[in-house]
């Protein structure tokens, strides 16, 4: 089995990456990945020397390099976690979402026509529902639920998502999508909300909380996340999606707090900051279909993986450290600077 998985040098992807290896050391990982300022070569060095890994620096909407991988490698799934990710760089600059997101997606799919695979997976969101109020908290998406985005990231995942439903009843494509909950766990670049209130709160910066704070996300461990994705293009039926969260959700001031008390570090670091633009106000999965079919569940449990994910900051300083000490400079400051 070959597998290619795009954004492998990201966040989800890498931990992906490390999920599969182990789990089946008979299989081929082939990552390919533009590295942009959120891929990182230096991620995967824990499996560089692998035998069965190989790294291909390509952007997923060059249809020459893509096409060649397919002919070189001869894949029979494909993963697809290549996107642009983060919402507030959405908000300042839509285009290059757009790109990489839904053009990519097709170029991706239409190598698979071109060649042939078994499967082709869709790692989208579940920002594509847009959002629910916070007042109604017997609310959760299910997969069924109509597409209504709020930021130009989750416009162009919900795209993307439209793609890959059309590829497989036009052309027959075997597809399928996941749609999960806000991740966290090591790796997670450090512009994302945990990230950020531990690197801050470590240098004893402020903790720049947008609004009130009271938006809610619904958290998964990112290990959790690799294991529903295995078992989706192992076991998944074609042509389905599947909503992946644990349940847990939490208001973002709770998390920010709980990032201080994990660090001992004084609350009063928190500033709040003017709101993002039409931020959402509460995520939260209804995760009973992967459960039925699949038998998912999550395994981590937030009090254990924040623990987990607040260690390995600590261990892996240089990680993040070299990320914020170069261009992510720049960034904080157009973004935060007078915020
Ligand atoms: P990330 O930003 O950490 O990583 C994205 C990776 O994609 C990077 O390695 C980057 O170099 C690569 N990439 C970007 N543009 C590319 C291109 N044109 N060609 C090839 N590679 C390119 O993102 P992440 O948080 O790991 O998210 C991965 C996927 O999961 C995304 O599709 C995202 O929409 C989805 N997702 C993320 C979360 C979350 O909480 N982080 C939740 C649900 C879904
Ligand atoms: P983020 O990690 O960007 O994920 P997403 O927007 O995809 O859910 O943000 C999580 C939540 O935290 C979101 O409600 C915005 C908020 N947030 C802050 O309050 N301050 C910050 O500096 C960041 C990055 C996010």
């Amino acid at each position: 089995m070959t597998i290619i998985v795009t954004g492998g040098a990201g966040f989800i992807g890498s931990n992906f990456i490390f999920h599969m290896l182990k789990a089946y050391p008979e299989y081929r990982i082939v990552c390919l990945d533009k590295l942009t300022y959120a891929g990182n070569l230096s991620t995967l060095a824990p499996v560089a020397d692998n035998k069965n890994f190989r790294f291909v620096k390509a952007d997923i909407c060059d249809r020459t390099a893509v096409f060649k991988l397919f002919e070189e490698e001869k894949p029979d799934v494909i993963v697809n976690f290549a996107a642009e990710s983060h919402v507030d760089r959405s908000i300042e600059d839509p285009e290059i979402f757009l790109r990489t997101n839904i053009l990519g997606t097709a170029v991706l799919m239409d190598a698979c026509r071109k060649y042939g695979i078994k499967r082709y997976h869709q790692v989208s969101t579940d920002e594509v529902y847009g959002d629910l109020p916070l007042d109604r908290p017997d609310m959760f998406f299910t997969e069924t639920m109509p597409l209504h985005t709020s930021s130009p990231y989750s416009s162009s995942k919900a795209s993307a998502d439209l793609l890959v439903l059309a590829y497989h009843r036009t052309y027959g494509l075997p597809v399928t999508i996941s749609r999960c909950s806000n991740n966290y766990g090591p790796y997670h670049f450090p512009e994302k909300l945990i990230p950020l209130m531990i690197a801050n709160a470590l240098n004893d910066k402020p903790l720049p909380v947008y609004g009130n704070g009271e938006n809610v996300r619904d958290w998964l461990y990112v290990e959790d996340h690799c294991k529903a994705i295995d078992l989706i293009i192992h076991k998944g039926r074609e042509g389905e999606v599947y909503n992946v969260g644990g349940h847990n959700e939490m208001r973002n001031i709770d998390i920010v707090k709980l990032v201080c008390k994990e660090l001992g570090k004084p609350e009063s670091l928190i500033t709040y900051v003017a709101d993002r633009k039409g931020h959402d106000m509460r995520y939260a999965i209804d995760p009973t279909k992967i459960h039925n079919e699949l038998g998912w569940l999550p395994e981590t449990k937030f009090a254990d993986g924040i623990k987990k994910t607040v260690k390995w900051y600590l261990e892996n300083r240089a990680w993040w450290e070299t990320i914020i000490s170069g261009e992510y400079q720049n960034y904080y400051e157009k973004m935060y600077g007078s915020r």
